[in-house]
């Protein structure tokens, strides 16, 4: 409880909400399932909404990031029942988020969509009670939107991800320094002057990136799309292929999405010594499978495993599981960031209570209004003002008249 109590001196927009929920009870007797990194500021998330009146159930959405005393904390609070537990193997993560469904959600909270998956597929029976739900993470989002093209989802889900108050913070930011801090801790090795390949210039990729630049790393990204690549280069980072970068590499962090990018071939290629870490959703962007079976495991310990490649030693953290999380001191992201993140979930899980019967099924972006009521609640907490449009100015944005 002290950790949950740590976090949420630092969750402002929060708490804000949880007390208005407290007053409110906008989801009096609402039942919410959740797929979450079991942790102190999703514990804080839980119990706002559990102010606001829901019955919550939760389990993690990653079998190693469970903090086991956040979630026997979280059975302490009333109206929130947690199943997570840290190491789990794969059936009792499922059993995990089965018994979570057991709760008959009318709404979800998922993280990845292992929840929403599970609904479509083993418990479909339940899916007429679900209103809505809402998703968290960038690839839980390409998963729905692939499910939406096929027609195969049944409710509508807002992607918070996508919204700018989610990875212009969550993802640059968060993942950015808690990717960092994760490696730095587990490893003790310095960055500075280090050559760090990141796998992908997305959202997280970029914050990577430049907080590796900050402390002095020379920074390599590998991409796909043209139009990213030449933003990096642009940036000041050297872009080149995988192919050419595992040579180079002391340090590699992928942060794509995607399944593969450093596999059999990039292993050989590389320098001993070398420290792969993920920061992606899943644990399929280093090819962890192929290592397991055929190379040689030398050592395991404190989340770091180590493995003898072509005559050389090269390290893999968190058994290639998101870093930040998965690492045996691993955190998450800084509480400040989820603080924002979470208002957003908190509010769409409103939004959705209120208005989900009436959205078709498929994927929604984050009303306007919530993205732009956490943002101004967030620079009210930090005491920030800003300019307001006149009257004269807001004309002139609407019209298309005036010129030259
Ligand atoms: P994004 O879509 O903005 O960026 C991904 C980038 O990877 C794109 O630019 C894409 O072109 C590139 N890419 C795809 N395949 C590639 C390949 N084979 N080689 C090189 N580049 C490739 O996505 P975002 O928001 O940056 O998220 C990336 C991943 O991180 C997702 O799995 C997301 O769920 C996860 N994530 C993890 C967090 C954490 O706490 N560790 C927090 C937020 C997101």
């Amino acid at each position: 409880m002290q950790k949950i109590n740590w976090a949420r001196q630092y969750m402002p927009v929060l708490g804000a909400i949880r007390e208005r929920f407290l007053e409110e009870r906008p989801l009096a007797g609402c039942r919410i399932g959740m797929a979450l990194h079991v942790e102190a500021k999703t514990a804080n998330l839980a119990a706002t909404l559990a102010a606001g009146g829901a019955e919550v159930a939760i389990t993690g959405c990653n079998p190693l990031s469970t903090q086991d005393d956040v979630a026997r904390a979280l059975n302490g609070i009333e109206g929130v029942t947690c199943y997570a537990k840290r190491g789990a193997g794969a059936e009792e993560y499922y059993d995990a988020i089965d018994k979570v469904l057991d709760s008959r959600p009318e709404i979800v909270i998922d993280d990845g969509m292992d929840l929403i998956f599970r609904l479509h597929t083993r418990r479909t029976e339940l899916i007429d009670s679900v209103i809505g739900g809402c998703e968290e993470t960038t690839t839980g989002v390409h998963r729905l939107r692939a499910m939406a093209r096929e027609n195969q989802l049944r409710f509508p889900v807002i992607a918070v991800n996508d919204t700018p108050m989610k990875r212009f913070f969550d993802n640059v930011h968060g993942t950015g320094e808690s990717s960092l801090t994760a490696i730095m801790v587990t490893t003790n090795v310095l960055v500075a002057g280090k050559c760090v390949v990141v796998a992908g210039y997305g959202f997280c990729g970029r914050g990577l990136a430049r907080k590796l630049h900050g402390l002095g790393a020379r920074v390599v990204v590998t991409e796909v799309d043209a139009r990213r690549a030449l933003e990096a280069y642009m940036d000041g980072y050297q872009v080149m292929p995988m192919d050419e970068a595992a040579a180079r590499g002391e340090i590699f962090i992928t942060t794509t999405g995607n399944t593969g990018v450093i596999s059999a071939r990039h292993f050989s290629r590389m320098r001993n010594g070398a420290i792969l870490a993920n920061a992606g959703h899943f644990n399929v962007e280093i090819d962890i499978r192929w290592l397991e079976e055929h190379a040689d495991r030398v050592t395991r310990r404190d989340g770091i495993d180590s493995y003898q490649v072509a005559g050389k030693t090269i390290h893999v953290l968190a058994e290639g599981r998101l870093v930040n999380l998965a690492i045996p001191k691993g955190m998450g992201h800084p509480i400040e960031v989820m603080d924002l993140s979470f208002a957003l979930q908190a509010l769409c899980a409103r939004y959705i209570r209120s208005h989900g019967r009436g959205m078709e099924p498929g994927v929604h972006a984050v009303p306007e209004f919530i993205d732009e009521d956490v943002a101004r609640a967030k620079l009210a907490a930090l005491d920030i003002s800003i300019d307001t449009l006149t009257p004269g100015q807001d004309a002139y944005l609407r019209s298309w008249t005036e010129g030259t």
